[in-house]
This record gives structure tokens, C-alpha cells and sequence, in this order.
């Protein structure tokens, strides 16, 4: 076996929380409650709900196939199953999208430090959503702090990505994610019953389809390859780790579970306070650094609950970034041979950068705008509505049509070890083949005006 000394996970539950703290992270706690407050709430949720069970699931089985297949980079991967083909681009949307996410995931990541910090100041709470909002926005538009922040947040993921899969990802993943849970039901809890929440509970749930666009959908589409950690090899690199008799249905099932349920329950804990206390809902990346310290202000104990939430959403968030730089880490070491350390220092340095213009286009750079938007938005927006479909679609594509149908079975059935039914097998082909490529590539054309369906 060539792969004898390659590393991997230890275990089953390791490989669960792994994948899942990949995809747990910012994303559900950060990213989702603002874009259902920029979208129109319950809509919006229906939809990413709908692309979640019929195309992500399909795609993450996808990208599980070809990593655990090929044990491989992703570059290694495609090169693999079919030499010199045009599928390669899988690999290089991988790594742009993985500078590009980063290039703003780690800003943010250096917000949540940032607030573990104040929350230790006894004035950082108050009841006062201005006073919060000035507090973000003075803190998040300064040139030094925010930067120093990015840099610390993106060292630390670096340091975890040097000490490999067993020792490092694994073991710290394994800890915090079920402590992340307790923490993010006791703010939903505390959120639904504050005075006023109902208003936010039908936001939250009570559709209203006449505010969806091809916008709207778009964004959707890609909050649910953002969450799930999809469309750019990154559970392609985590799948090439998995052991052979792990059942991949199984493992995407429960991801998606989880990562569902974080979603919906930071939705709980976010859009009830976010109108009780009458804060507007479209605020945006800043949404949830305004309310839940409001929400904290209103508990017994409040800065010690804030220090441990904004304390734990940086290990979920540090959980997921390490697996986007894991995906630049495997290439620059299995392609380009470089050593991990060496393969870290690079990335370090090109994320560094980029996360630095990043930072600073909520300060002093805020009127350098490429297509309309500052360097923070356009990371942002580049990477979950252009990168991650575009990539998935590549995906599904190639496990539809450029893989053998045999070798797709192999995997999915783990070497036979797992019994798949022949009519799961044939409907699961039937969606990677065709119902999730037609959806993306809809999806993408109506953004972009070149059809017309909202
Ligand atoms: N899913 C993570 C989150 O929700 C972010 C993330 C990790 C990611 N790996 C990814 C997003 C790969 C897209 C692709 O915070």
C-alpha cells in the first residue's frame, strides 16, 4: 500500500466530530442568523432546508467518494480517477476558494477573540443596542486590534494544521462541539422567552414567498455549501482520511443533522431578542456581536456566559478553518512536496495578507471597491455564491459521469460491507446525475439574469 504512512483518523467518533466541526462553525452562529435576517426569515430557511436535503447531501456523498477512493489531495484525486482531464479546475476552485473563505473566516475568527476579551470588562454588557452596535463597529473599523486578531486567530488554526490529523484536528474537535450545543440551547431558551420574542419566532417560521428572488435563492444555496463545508475538496481532503469500512452515508447524514440543527437553534437564539429588543434584523456580519451581548446583559452571571459562548464559538469556528487550510496543506504537501510546515507558512502568509485587506475594508479601506463591494464582502461573496456551487456542480458531475458506476457503489457500500439497497443506489445516481447538476446550474443562471424564474 503506497498510503501505508499517510495519516488518518483514529476512530469513528473521531471522524463524526471531525467532519461535523468542520462544519459546525461560523457559519451556523455567525453566517445564517444574518442572512435569514437580510432574506426575509422563514422563506429563506424553507429553501436552504429544501437544498440541504436534495442537493447537499448528494454532494457531500460525492466528495466523500472521491476522497476515500483515491486517498488523495484533492489535485492527487481527480488526477487519480481520470488523468489529465478537465476536471482538474475541481482542484484549483479548491484552493482559490479555500484563500478566499479564509480570507474573511479568519477575520471573524479575530472578532470572536476580540469578544472573549471584552467580555471580561464589567461596561462591555449593557441593555443598550446602540451602545453595542457603536462598540462593534468602533472595534471592527479600527486599523491595529482587528488585524492583530485575524493574524493571532489564523496562527493558532496554523499551529493545530502542523500537528496533523490524530493529534492535532481530532483531538480538539472532540471536546467542544457537544459543549458548544448546551451552551447555543441555553441562549435559545433564554431568547424565546424574553418579552416581545414572538414577533422573532414568526419571522423565524411564518414564510413569506413573495420577498424570494434569484438573489435570495443564490444566497441560500450557498449558506448551505458554506455550512456543510461543500463545493471546494475539503470533504474530499477529510473523506481521503476516512477508513475503508466507514459507511459515508451514515457520516453525511449525521453531519448534515447536526449542522442543521445548530443552524435552526442559533436561528432560535438570534431572532427572537434580535426583535424583542427591537434591534433590525438586515444588520448584516454584525448581527449576532450586537444581540446575544444584549441577551447576555439579561442573564445572572452574564459576562461569565458571554466569555464561554464567544469562547467556545472561536474553538468552532478554529475547528473549521483548520479543515479549509487543510485543503491548501494536503495540495503543497502531496503535489508540490513541500514539508507541513512549510506548506503552513505559505498559506499563512497568503491568507495573512488578503485577511489583512480583508480587516481593514471595515476601517480605512472602506471605499476600495471591486464590482461594488469592499474587499470583506467580496471574499464573502465570491466564495458561497460563486466558488462553492460552481465546485459542487464540478463534483457532481464527475462522480455522475466521469467515475465508474461500479467504483461509486464500491464506496458508498464500503467494499461491500455496508448493504445498500439497489433501488437507494439507483435514485441516489439519478440525483448526482441529473437532479442537483440542473439545480445548481438553474440556480446560478437566474442570479445572474440569464433566466427568469423570481
Ligand atoms: N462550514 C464551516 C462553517 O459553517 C466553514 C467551512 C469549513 C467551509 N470548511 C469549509 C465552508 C469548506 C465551505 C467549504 O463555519
Amino acid at each position: 500500500m503506497a498510503n501505508m504512512n499517510r495519516d488518518g483518523f483514529g476512530s469513528r467518533f473521531g471522524v463524526l466530530v471531525a467532519v461535523a466541526g468542520s462544519a459546525v462553525g461560523l457559519g451556523n452562529l455567525w453566517r445564517f442568523p444574518y442572512l435569514v435576517g437580510n432574506n426575509g426569515g422563514a422563506a429563506f430557511i424553507i429553501i436552504y432546508l429544501l437544498f440541504v436535503i436534495l442537493l447537499c447531501l448528494p454532494i457531500m456523498f460525492s466528495e466523500f467518494i472521491i476522497g476515500r477512493r483515491t486517498q488523495a489531495n484533492v489535485f492527487g484525486a481527480i488526477n487519480k480517477l481520470a488523468p489529465k482531464s478537465p476536471f482538474i479546475i475541481i482542484g484549483i476552485i479548491s484552493v482559490a476558494a479555500s484563500i478566499s473563505i479564509m480570507s474573511f473566516y479568519s477575520v471573524v475568527g479575530g472578532w470572536t477573540l476580540e469578544y472573549i476579551f471584552k467580555s471580561f470588562s464589567p461596561q462591555f454588557l449593557t441593555a443598550d443596542s446602540a451602545n453595542l452596535a457603536n462598540q462593534f463597529s468602533g472595534f471592527s473599523s479600527a486599523s491595529f486590534m482587528p488585524v492583530v486578531m485575524h493574524l493571532l486567530f489564523l496562527g493558532l488554526s496554523a499551529l493545530i494544521v502542523v500537528a496533523g490529523i490524530k493529534n492535532g484536528i481530532e483531538k480538539y474537535s472532540k471536546i467542544l462541539m457537544p459543549a458548544l450545543f448546551v451552551l447555543v440551547l441555553l441562549l435559545a431558551v433564554r431568547s424565546i422567552t424574553l418579552d416581545g420574542a414572538g414577533a422573532g419566532i414568526r419571522f423565524l417560521f411564518y414564510p413569506d414567498f413573495s420577498k424570494i428572488t434569484g438573489e435570495t435563492l443564490l444566497a441560500a444555496l450557498g449558506q448551505a455549501f458554506f455550512s456543510l463545508s461543500l463545493g471546494m475538496g475539503c470533504i474530499i481532503t477529510y473523506g481521503s482520511y476516512v477508513n475503508r469500512k466507514e459507511n459515508l452515508f451514515k457520516i453525511s447524514l449525521m453531519t448534515a443533522a447536526a449542522d442543521t440543527g445548530f443552524a435552526i437553534l442559533a436561528g432560535l437564539a438570534v431572532m427572537p431578542a434580535v426583535f424583542a429588543f427591537g434591534i433590525p434584523p438586515g444588520q448584516g456580519p454584525s448581527l449576532v456581536f450586537i444581540t446575544l451581548p444584549q441577551i447576555f446583559a439579561q442573564l445572572p452571571f452574564g459576562n461569565l456566559f458571554s466569555v464561554a459562548f464567544f469562547f467556545i464559538l472561536f474553538i468552532a469556528a478554529i475547528t473549521s478553518a483548520i479543515s479549509l487550510l487543510e485543503v491548501i496543506v494536503a495540495y503543497f504537501t502531496e503535489e508540490l512536496k513541500l514539508t507541513r510546515k512549510a506548506a503552513v507558512i505559505i498559506a499563512f502568509t497568503i491568507i495573512g495578507t488578503f485577511g489583512t485587506l480583508s480587516s481593514l475594508s471595515n476601517g480605512v479601506l472602506k471605499d476600495v471597491t471591486i464590482f461594488g463591494k469592499t474587499f470583506f464582502d467580496l471574499f464573502d461573496y465570491a466564495s458561497s455564491n460563486i466558488f462553492l456551487p460552481v465546485g459542487g456542480l464540478l463534483v457532481v458531475l464527475f462522480v455522475g459521469w466521469r467515475m465508474k458506476r461500479a467504483d461509486v457503489l464500491d464506496e458508498l457500500s464500503s467494499g461491500g460491507a455496508v448493504a445498500v439497497k439497489s433501488f437507494v443506489f439507483r435514485w441516489v445516481m439519478l440525483i448526482i446525475k441529473f437532479v442537483a447538476p440542473i439545480a445548481i446550474t438553474i440556480v446560478l443562471l437566474n442570479s445572474i439574469g440569464l433566466i427568469k424564474l423570481f
